[in-house]
């Protein structure tokens, strides 16, 4: 696997792959890999020559400076993870390549950014929008691949891929989950014991939801059968539950006439984990 840190080298190795015809999936990732990435990895592989993974503990998504300073990172496990893999190339770079001194340009989905996750954390999908237009200018790849359990920044991408005229496909990959139904994300590792059990109630409250869904129940009864779940449990604070058009992410209300996607989130002791559902009538 190649590894790179400066954008003239991860561009000279792109530029190598498609002057032998060879076609480029992307995966972006802020490190602490787990089994989640490596799917993202497995899909671009499936449908790609070549696969680009990137690392970037990107400072301008995190609200609070705790938050990033806690973001777990071991780059020498991501590596040997990658390379097991079979990735082609790492993009590794440093905060001054992405975001050089003097750097001033911000990119910014104004409605879908501001909205559901994004009031929780004003500024969130303007900095993920902002570091992956630079990562998809910076590795130019065919295809870029990322996970539907952060389905608004999922959105987010789309749409910001077809305002801004990316020539890339964004393709969702479905969330991966451990066998006990809790998503995988790189926030599980801080759980403890007993909060790592609790949060389990995210997923079984989806599939409740799904459940309701197909027993013919109105949005406002599928969002009663979720909040009553995990309210049942005491170790989770519920933060939201958005039941929303899977596209726009607006609101929706009464019966079910078009594909929605239910967004939740929860609090677990200080680790606020989300999940999500899509769900067609
Ligand atoms: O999902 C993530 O890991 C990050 O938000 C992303 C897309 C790599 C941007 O920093």
């Amino acid at each position: 696997m190649k590894i790179c840190a400066t954008v003239a080298e991860i561009r000279s190795i792109v530029a190598g792959y498609r002057q032998a015809g060879e076609s480029v999936g992307l995966v972006t990732t802020m490190g602490a890999l787990h089994d989640g990435h490596l799917t993202l990895m497995r899909a671009a592989r499936a449908d790609h020559d070549r696969v680009v993974a990137t690392i970037f503990v990107n400072p301008t998504q995190f609200g609070e400076v705790a938050d990033l300073a806690h973001y777990p990172s071991d780059d020498d496990r991501d590596i040997s993870l990658l390379k097991a893999e079979g990735v082609d190339a790492l993009f590794l770079p440093e905060v001054h390549v992405i975001y050089p001194p003097g750097d001033e340009t911000i990119v910014e989905t104004t409605e879908l950014a501001n909205k559901l996750h994004g009031k929780v954390r004003p500024g969130h999908f303007r900095g993920v929008a902002t570091v992956v237009a630079r990562l998809f200018n910076i590795c130019q790849p065919d295809a870029a691949y990322f996970g539907e359990k952060d389905y608004q920044q999922l959105q987010v991408i789309r749409k910001m891929v077809r305002d801004l005229h990316f020539p890339l496909k964004i393709v969702g990959v479905p969330t991966v989950r451990e066998t006990d139904g809790l998503a995988m994300s790189s926030r599980n590792a801080r759980l403890t014991p007993k909060d790592r059990a609790a949060a389990v109630v995210l997923n079984q409250s989806l599939v409740r939801a799904q459940k309701a869904a197909s027993d013919g129940a109105t949005v406002e009864a599928i969002g009663d059968v979720i909040r009553e779940h995990i309210k049942s449990e005491p170790r989770a604070t519920l933060r939201a539950v958005d039941i929303v058009a899977a596209e726009t992410l607006e609101p929706v209300s009464g019966s079910l006439t078009s594909k929605i996607a239910i967004m939740i989130s929860a609090e677990f002791g200080s680790v606020l984990l989300i999940d999500q559902r899509e769900i067609s009538p």
